[in-house]
C-alpha cells in the first residue's frame, strides 16, 4: 500500500477549518492550532520588530522568548505560541508578506 493511502485516515480525522483574519486578510487554520502555527504555515515570519526595526519571528515555541509577540482581537503583545485560534480572530503581525 502507497504511504500516501497510510496518511489518509489521520488527515480525515483534522477538524473543519475555522477562519482568522491576519493583518486584514481571512486566513484558514484548524482548531487546537496555536496562532503562530496557523501564522507559520501560512509563511509568515515576521510577527513583531524589534527596538532595531529587525522583523522576528517565533523561536522556543513554548511561551519563554517572547519574540512571537503579536496583536489579537486588539490586545498587543500576546505571545502568538500560547494562544489558540478562535473562529473570528483578528491577528495583527509587523509583516504578514
Ligand atoms: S515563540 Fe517563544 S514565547 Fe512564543
Amino acid at each position: 500500500m502507497p504511504d500516501s493511502k497510510r496518511l489518509e485516515p489521520v488527515a480525515n480525522l483534522r477538524p473543519n477549518p475555522i477562519k482568522i483574519l491576519v493583518n486584514g486578510h481571512e486566513t484558514w487554520c484548524y482548531p487546537g492550532e496555536t496562532v503562530a502555527t496557523a501564522l507559520l504555515s501560512t509563511g509568515i515570519r515576521g510577527f513583531r520588530r524589534s527596538v532595531l526595526g529587525t522583523l522576528r519571528a517565533p523561536v522556543c515555541n513554548m511561551g519563554v522568548c517572547y519574540e512571537c509577540l503579536v496583536t489579537i482581537n486588539g490586545l498587543e503583545t500576546q505571545r502568538s505560541c500560547m494562544t489558540l485560534v478562535s473562529p473570528g480572530m483578528v491577528v495583527e503581525v509587523a509583516d504578514a508578506t
